[in-house]
């Protein structure tokens, strides 16, 4: 459990056992008294209370009373500064699962010399056994986590730095690139957990951003290979911790150019294509801007075949990164097994697609009506992950239209269930199959909110709104992880 609650923050195992070897170097537990005379918890508990909780009648209360874990004692000799005992107490003693006077099992140990015991956080003079956790006797009895232990119990200069550092880790990965760091403390080291960019040393003038478009529309390669491309490098964004999107086109390297998600074969081919076109330029320009270009052109042009002329905002200026600059370990976590927007998942989950979807939208920052609006876009742009027709609701495939959202609230048609997750679009009329969706498509009609969007979208005096909004939305995902753009 532990292995993999840090794995989740990108923390290895030498990160793991620093860290909670250090932080477990000061501060202790709290458990000393019975937990069930604890009041109501804190979304429980009366509005006097103002949210806190765990009322303590018991003794004072709190301090050398408090109740929380149920666990009770420190991990080191001296709990109230950074020493060097963590390691000494768990690695040269034995140790045994008691109970703490709350009820709760912890470890103490066997036969410890008086001397050698913690002094009370509270009561001067009163020695008490140090305690472990099932979480820290695992860096003893993991053979992984142990041999680290014992490096870090000889070398405690080297823990010191294994831990601030994994300590600054902890608290600032969830802040992105270093460039949304602020004040004059920034490291001045490029630490590799930051997906670290080049610096990018031009511009481009709109003449020159015209001529690149052409040059990829005329390269070859389709509409749809370049939409399907640009979504795929900027999707993998998230907005809980600034990690992935487009900037750097990581989606050249491992492990994203592997990812089935990222249909890989196709894939290549646009790569191999967008490098030819790089090598054919006066200028450098990055893959990173090529991609996000080969899309904005891709969709100007599909908004043409649609009657709308509509230019796509760009923003060049992304960097390429190179694989020494990518964490790739930790990209692994950052893989699609999903994408309702592409009509896709990987395999069966316990958790319905739609809801992936509407997962998906949240952590790249998109409200509903973004959501809706792309996903109707992109249907009848036909992005389907393997060519798949689902949810492709339009005779013009390649036409940015409104048609998804005019046929799936078109009464003329009626919803039959042919699978688990795929549904018929039936002709009342006929009784002829018109078209095939899954519940990603159909839940814009079943949910009352998704369809009051789609209905908006379905109107006829809407087309030009739906295209304008497809775009903005198109643009907020491409720009997502430009924190040097101003939005
Ligand atoms: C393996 C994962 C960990 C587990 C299972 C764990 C578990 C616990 C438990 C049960 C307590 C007692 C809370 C109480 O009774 O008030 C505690 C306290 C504490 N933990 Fe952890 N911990 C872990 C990792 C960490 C890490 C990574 C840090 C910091 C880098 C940390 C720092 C602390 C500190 C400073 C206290 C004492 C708080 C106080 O004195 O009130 N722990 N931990």
């Amino acid at each position: 459990d532990v292995r993999t609650t840090f794995k989740r923050m990108a923390m290895n195992d030498e990160e793991t056992v620093a860290l909670t070897a250090g932080g477990h170097t000061v501060g202790k537990c709290h458990g000393n008294g019975d937990a069930s005379i604890l009041g109501p918890k804190p979304e429980e508990a009366d509005v006097e209370e103002q949210g806190f909780g765990w009322k303590n009648t018991q003794g004072k209360g709190h301090s050398e009373d408090t109740v929380s874990s149920g666990l009770e004692g420190a991990w080191s000799s001296k709990p109230d500064r950074w020493n060097h005992t963590y390691f000494h107490l768990l690695l040269n003693h034995e140790w045994e699962s008691v109970k703490s006077p709350a009820g709760a099992w912890q470890w103490e140990p066997i036969n410890m010399k008086e001397e050698d015991k913690p002094l009370d956080a509270h009561i001067p003079g009163v020695r008490r056994n140090p305690i472990m956790t099932d979480a820290d006797m695992a860096l003893k009895m993991d053979p992984e986590y142990r041999k680290i232990s014992e490096r870090f119990h000889n070398d405690p200069e080297y823990f010191g730095e294994v831990f601030a550092r994994a300590w600054f880790k902890l608290t600032h990965r969830d802040l992105g690139p270093k460039s949304r760091y602020l004040g004059p403390d920034v490291p001045k080291e490029d630490l590799i957990w930051q997906d670290p960019l080049p610096t990018v040393d031009y511009t481009l003038s709109e003449v020159e951003i015209e001529d690149l478009k052409k040059k990829l529309l005329n390269s070859g390669l389709s509409q749809t290979e370049l939409i399907n491309t640009a979504w795929d490098s900027a999707r993998t964004f998230r907005g809980s911790d600034y990690r992935g999107g487009a900037n750097g086109a990581r989606i050249r390297l491992a492990p994203q150019k592997d990812w089935v998600g990222n249909e890989p074969e196709r894939l290549q081919k646009v790569l191999a294509k967008l490098e030819e076109i790089q090598q054919g330029l006066d200028k450098k320009v990055s893959i990173a801007d090529l991609i996000v270009l080969g899309g904005s052109a891709a969709i100007e042009k599909a908004a043409e075949n649609a009657g709308v002329k509509i230019k796509v905002p760009f923003s060049p200026g992304r960097g390429d990164a190179t694989d020494e600059m990518t964490d790739a370990e930790s990209f692994n976590d950052l893989e699609p097994i999903h994408d309702g927007f592409r009509n896709w998942v990987k395999k069966d989950y316990v958790v319905k697609p739609e809801e992936l979807l509407l997962d998906r939208t949240q952590l790249m920052g998109l409200t509903a009506p973004e959501m809706t609006v792309l996903m109707g876009g992109m249907r009848v742009l036909g992005t389907n992950h393997g060519g798949a027709k689902h949810g492709v609701f339009t005779d013009k495939v390649g036409a940015l239209t409104n048609d998804f959202f005019v046929n799936l609230t078109d009464m003329s048609y009626d919803w039959k269930p042919a699978s688990d997750s795929h549904y018929n679009i039936v002709e009342r009329k006929t009784g002829e199959t018109k078209w095939t969706a899954t519940r990603v498509d159909l839940v814009f009609g079943s949910n009352s909110i998704l369809r009051s969007y789609a209905e908006v979208y379905a109107q006829d005096d809407n087309k030009e709104k739906f295209v304008k909004d497809f775009v903005k939305a198109w643009v907020k995902v491409m720009d997502a992880d430009r924190f040097d753009v101003k939005k």
